[in-house]
């Protein structure tokens, strides 16, 4: 049978395989606004371990970073995104018995999330101890259309019994985070975060404010339930909670509808927020329920059309892959006070931090699919600009701004400089992600008004870290992406990144030299003529480790002199090593975490040549423990390039499930979003060969041997661009938009409605 290709579905779902805090995860709710992790509305047993959080994001509170020796400049306090409110609680009575999956019997069951509805639904038939029997079909939506909202619709259909049903539905401002102190991936202990302000009902919805302890930020959450059929209510409040309570009669054979509506304001968006939240809740209310699952579909429809990718004849695959997008979507913050933290709006892992994950693994996924969500991550970014600039002053640096390494609000987060603060290849990071924005769009009005002034402003960190010495530039003191190698000299990466982030410092510089835009620009931030020539200077005389005789760029100054530690020899559980070694036993070995000058090979290929990036890929695989999720994405994509086809395929295939299959044990704590993104590139960049260049657009698609045929579609320059490798040929079809000029296999096409070749290497 073919399986429903927009549909992840829980296999087996029993009770005796149920992991709790997984599927928390996999089937939480979130529209880049609100996330709720997913929890059955009745209830647990007691003492089963939950985190039934519910974020928004860009929501924080500061807590304190402890640091027993306190050198100058170290971070004292924190970001924490925090668990603001429980709205999941619905508990349904027949006669005398509650429904709960864990009594009585449950006949049939099924827990799934519909991608192409934008809905998870659980359906049960059940059999209460005194044999009262019925199906209950509970969909609940993150809105896409209506971003304040979330909604629990209820379906009972009573099928043996008459009787009296009670329905209580619980509003609860009394929520804590986890914390776990072994694990330095969640937070160390328990704090408060939320305090209570105000709890009332107003026209049936109840209302309660909180504030958080010291960040100062407000929230205001409204419920209002709405039960479709004869009933009587009644509400019990405390300090921040409250209990509606709904008593009806159940008709055998005849379905008793609830809906429970959830809405959400806060003061980082509005000012008056409760204001803000009787509107959202009227709004809600105003239609039907069934007019918000149309715009949910409608809104999803365009979104699976601007990023569609499809295997041939691989229906898990493809609704795996599909699975990932979609986390991706629910991730994405949708406005500016937001952005895309590592575990996206799904739980409290790395406190809700946003990295460079965002910029190098999620980024080239929308930058070439929905640029729009690109341009607001961008704008996020320079909304903190003004904290990057104060975060450099405390670094030391006279001029420019350094992002934090981690962060919510803009503030660094990280309490352990070396794989942390020292990592300033973010500021590359950002400046890739604004130039790709723009080769992808060619948007020179955003460069002129936000993009130039992040490019301009963290380029002058390069000049003001780094220093010439004998004539080359050289970047010294740095940690790369690889976080078992810290404060190193020259790592390929950071100072490959710098050079083309300097190059195009200078060549924006060219672009907007003139505009009203740039003059305005160039008064705010001081910027001299002096400085552009020394990006150009710093650029050209870059300093690149290469090694003659192992024919490979050291990952940087001393890595090539340390001992070598053979991965075979590590005992299995010991991985991550993180969490077993001291740092320092880490650093004296030429051990990887993840990906560092493999990386830099696929984002810069043309830096090297083909014959160094081979050489590279090889040393690096050997000794690449890939700890982080960042990593085997990056080893698949370069691996497609070196033409290593079932290399990539295997590392592909393991970037796939990662979640699904819980594969780093750490779901619970959320989804891995850098993942998701880079089992896209994996496809898009990696077997379909996509690279977004000056130049233009570059394809040379390959076809593992797995597959009969693929397709994907990108956006270039407005232009809508679909890709359909096959096992002879492979086509490129303009979809919409304007002609545009393609590369593929190194040759140049004018695609103006449908350009076809041979795939060369074909068996
Ligand atoms: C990786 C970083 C990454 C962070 C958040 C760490 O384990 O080493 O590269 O940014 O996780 O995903």
């Amino acid at each position: 049978m073919k399986k429903e290709q927009s549909i992840y579905e829980l296999n087996n779902f029993d009770l005796d395989n149920y992991n709790i805090l997984l599927y928390e995860t996999l089937f939480h709710n979130a529209n880049g606004y609100i996330g709720v992790r997913y929890n059955f509305e009745e209830g647990y047993p007691e003492n089963y371990q939950l985190v039934t959080s519910q974020f928004i994001n860009g929501f924080y509170n500061y807590t304190s970073m402890k640091q027993a020796e306190k050198l100058h400049g170290f971070v004292e306090e924190k970001q924490t995104m925090v668990d603001i409110v429980n709205t999941q609680s619905i508990k349904v009575k027949l006669e005398d018995e509650y429904f709960s999956m864990y009594e009585g019997t449950v006949i049939d069951s099924r827990l799934y999330v519909d991608m192409k509805k934008g809905i998870t639904v659980r359906e049960v038939i059940w059999r209460s101890p005194k044999g009262r029997e019925m199906s209950v079909k509970i969909t609940r939506m993150a809105s896409f259309y209506q971003l304040s909202l979330f909604t629990i619709d209820y379906e009972i259909l009573p099928i043996n019994f008459s009787g009296d049903v009670v329905i209580e539905s619980a509003h609860d401002g009394n929520v804590a985070n986890y914390f776990d102190p072994n694990d330095p991936r969640t937070a160390d202990e328990e704090i408060i975060h939320m305090l209570p302000v105000s709890c009332e009902i107003i026209n049936g919805a109840s209302y309660i404010m909180a504030k958080t302890t010291k960040s100062e930020l407000g929230v205001c959450s409204s419920v209002k339930n709405l039960l479709f059929q004869e009933h009587e209510l009644s509400y019990h409040f405390g300090e921040n909670y409250t209990v509606s309570k709904f008593t009806t009669k159940a008709k055998k054979g005849k379905k008793i509808n609830f809906i429970k509506y959830t809405v959400l304001a806060d003061s980082i968006r509005y000012h008056n927020y409760k204001n803000q939240v009787g509107i959202e809740m009227r709004k809600a209310l105003s239609v039907p329920i069934s007019f918000l699952y149309e715009k949910q579909e409608e809104y999803l429809s365009e979104y699976w059309d601007h990023c569609m990718v499809e295997i041939d004849g691989n229906e898990d695959l493809n609704i795996t892959i599909k699975y990932n997008l979609y986390q991706l979507l629910q991730s994405v913050s949708k406005d500016q006070y937001g952005n895309i933290a590592s575990k996206g709006l799904s739980g409290e892992g790395y406190e809700g931090h946003i990295f460079w994950d965002s910029e190098m693994f999620i980024q080239p996924f929308f930058t070439i699919t929905n640029p729009v969500f690109s341009e607001k991550l961008i704008e996020n970014r320079y909304a903190t600009l003004n904290m990057a600039r104060k975060n450099a002053r405390i670094l030391g640096h006279k001029t420019g701004a350094l992002f934090p390494w981690r962060t919510i609000m803009g503030k660094e987060c990280s309490g352990y400089f070396p794989s942390g603060s020292a990592q300033y290849h973010i500021n590359g990071d950002i400046a890739y992600s604004v130039i790709s924005y723009y080769l992808a769009t060619k948007d020179i009005t955003f460069i002129e008004k936000k993009g130039a002034e992040i490019i301009f402003e963290t380029a002058r960190i390069w000049i003001d870290t780094g220093n010439f010495h004998e004539g080359r530039f050289y970047i010294n003191d740095v940690t790369g992406p690889d976080e078992y190698t810290c404060m190193v000299n020259n790592n390929y990466y950071t100072n490959a990144l710098a050079q083309y982030h300097l190059r195009w410092a200078v060549k924006f510089y060219q672009i907007i030299k003139g505009s009203e835009n740039f003059d305005r620009l160039e008064k705010k931030i001081r910027l001299r003529e002096e400085e552009i020539e020394e990006f150009k200077n710093a650029a050209e005389n870059m300093y690149l480790p290469y090694d003659e005789k192992l024919k490979i760029n050291p990952q940087d100054d001393s890595f090539l002199q340390k001992k070598k530690w053979n991965i075979a020899d590590i005992p299995a559980n010991k991985f991550p090593l993180l969490l077993h070694y001291h740092p320092l036993h880490l650093y004296r070995y030429q051990i990887c975490k993840q990906a560092d000058t493999v990386m830099a090979h696929f984002i810069l290929e043309d830096a090297q040549s083909m014959e160094t990036i081979y050489h590279s890929f090889q040393y690096y695989e050997n000794i690449t423990t890939h700890d982080s999720s960042l990593s085997k994405c990056i080893f698949s994509i370069v691996a497609a390039k070196l033409g290593l086809e079932e290399k990539a395929y295997a590392y592909f295939q393991n970037t796939a499930r990662l979640d699904l299959d819980d594969q780093y044990k750490n779901t619970k704590d959320g989804i891995h979003t850098a993942n998701m993104g880079g089992n896209y590139m994996a496809i898009v960049y990696g077997f379909g060969g996509f690279r977004l260049k000056e130049e233009g657009i570059f394809f040379a698609p390959m076809l593992p041997k797995k597959w009969k045929g693929y397709r994907f579609k990108i956006c270039f320059e407005n232009s809508r661009i679909l890709v359909d490798v096959n096992k002879d040929t492979c086509e490129f079809i303009l979809v919409s938009g304007e002609a545009k000029k393609i590369t593929v296999y190194n040759k140049e096409y004018l695609l103006k409605d449908k350009v076809s070749m041979d795939r060369p290497g074909r068996e």
